[in-house]
């Protein structure tokens, strides 16, 4: 039963109210402010049935307390005076609901649950929020590898200031992930995303949806529509596929870019914003701007910091990490529990040269999780074109110096380090590509006296 404390100087009410109340809610009730505030302290009050005016204690000054010992408890005031000027103060500190004495029991009752429902939705908001803002963390995003980290590091640098960004890759390298890394790890998580794809909405229907529109502004435009600029106000706006915006356009988002203001199709004056420009794209834009494709003053605005994204196969750490990653996520979307890779399927996946970057891995992994009935993802359960690597010699940034000088001892100790860390520290696969037992690994890192 959800828990209501009455607060009112008036016996008489807190007893009627209680009696009213009792069947559908656990009932506290008190005369004494000051006792009032501190059983909202110690007790999980759910709603607060709020008297105004308490003797001589303003209600407000409670109120206050109240939202600032636990502002998931929900308030709503009574007052018998009617004045407006109170209730209106009581709805900016935090009241969700007024009434006005003497208290009709349906109507706060009614009030009572719609109480109840927000404060159900805001913290559901709350957790949802929560969700995303661990998804895009660092937790969320997977790479550790040196061209990566650089781009981590990037992040981490433009978050929380307002210049734009352009993020520059091939498709599936992770623009998408990392422009909404930047939204949510940064100053303007609380406020919105908005997420423009240019190139999947045709020319005249982007502007509209970028810029928004007047009632009348065209036969159709039956009642008026706020563009994404327009909502992502005080927030981000992220214009993906930015290549594929047609010059006219173009042209207009430079004023933004340059002005911060917008106009409406159909507005007589122009609005201001407050809106984060994140662009990405998989074109050479300075390559566009040659061939007359591009406005060059638009991409020197937008090119302010650029974030260049790698290709999986220029970050082949990675791959392992994000194999363990997807097969975690596609596990417990499908259902499923698989315990890992045989060591002949993650050796291919990390020669495979994926023209379709991280989204096919991705692909890869959920298919395999998908189809296979092996405890562990074998051979056979990836693509004919992946298999076709399984001759390839590992191609990636795997080597490391060795010079006269050095001991066949510190050669051995080298190699074993370099090996178990290109295999993010399984041992497993380690001691299989170095041709030695797992024990006399453990052993050899033992003697080094290795901890990971
Ligand atoms: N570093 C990463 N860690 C985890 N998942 C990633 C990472 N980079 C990309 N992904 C996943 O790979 C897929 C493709 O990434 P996306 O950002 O959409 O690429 P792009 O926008 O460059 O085409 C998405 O499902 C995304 O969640
Ligand atoms: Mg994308």
């Amino acid at each position: 039963m959800n828990k209501v404390l009455i607060i009112d100087d008036e016996r008489s009410i807190c007893d009627s109210l209680s009696f009213a109340l009792e069947d559908d809610f656990q009932v506290l009730s008190t005369q004494n402010p000051q006792e009032g505030i501190e059983i909202v302290k110690n007790e999980d009050i759910d709603i607060v049935l709020l008297d105004l005016k308490i003797g001589n204690v303003n209600g407000i000054d409670v109120l206050r307390k109240i939202k600032h010992i636990n502002e998931d408890t929900q308030v709503i005031v009574m007052t018998a005076y009617g004045s407006i000027e109170s209730t209106v103060e009581a709805m900016k500190v935090g009241a969700i609901h007024y009434l006005l004495k003497p208290i009709n029991i349906d109507e706060l009752k009614v009030f009572m649950n719609k109480a109840l429902d927000f404060r159900m939705l805001n913290s559901s908001l709350k957790n949802l929020r929560n969700i995303v803002v661990e998804d895009y963390s660092i937790n969320g995003i997977i790479g550790r590898s040196k061209a990566f980290t650089n781009v981590l590091g990037k992040v981490e640098k433009v978050k929380d200031i307002d210049t734009t960004v352009l993020i520059n890759g091939e498709s599936g390298t992770g623009k998408d992930i990392i422009a909404k890394a930047i939204h949510f790890q940064g100053a303007r998580k609380d406020e919105r995303i908005e997420i423009v794809n240019c190139a999947a909405i045709p020319g005249n229907l982007l502007e509209s949806e970028l810029f928004g529109y007047e009632k009348g502004a065209f036969t159709g435009a039956v009642k008026k529509k706020l563009g994404k600029i327009e909502l992502a106000n005080n927030g981000t706006l992220f214009l993906d596929e930015i290549g594929e915006m047609d010059l006219g356009l173009q042209a207009k988002i430079l004023r933004v870019v340059e002005d911060m203001t917008i106009t409406p199709l159909g507005a007589e004056i122009p609005k201001k914003v407050d809106v984060r420009i994140i662009a990405a794209t998989n074109k050479n834009l300075l390559e566009e701007v040659k061939n007359g494709r591009f406005r060059e003053d638009l991409y020197y605005r937008l090119n302010v910091i650029t974030i260049d994204l790698p290709n999986l196969t220029e970050r082949r750490e990675d791959i392992i990490p994000l194999s363990k990653f997807f097969l975690d996520k596609y596990n417990k979307k499908l259902n499923k529990n698989i315990a890992g890779f045989s060591v002949e399927a993650i050796r291919v996946l990390e020669k495979y040269d994926y023209p379709g970057n991280i989204r096919e891995l991705e692909n890869i992994i959920e298919r395999a999780v998908a189809l296979t009935d092996n405890p562990v993802i074998e051979l056979e359960d990836l693509p004919e074109n992946v298999l076709k690597f399984q001759n390839k010699p590992i191609l990636s940034n795997n080597q490391y110096p060795i010079s006269i000088g050095m001991s066949l001892k510190e050669i051995e100790k080298e190699a074993i380090l370099r090996t178990l860390k290109h295999y993010d520290g399984n041992r497993t696969l380690a001691a299989e590509c170095l041709g030695i037992s797992i024990r006399n690994l453990q052993y050899k890192l033992k003697a080094y006296n290795y901890e990971d």
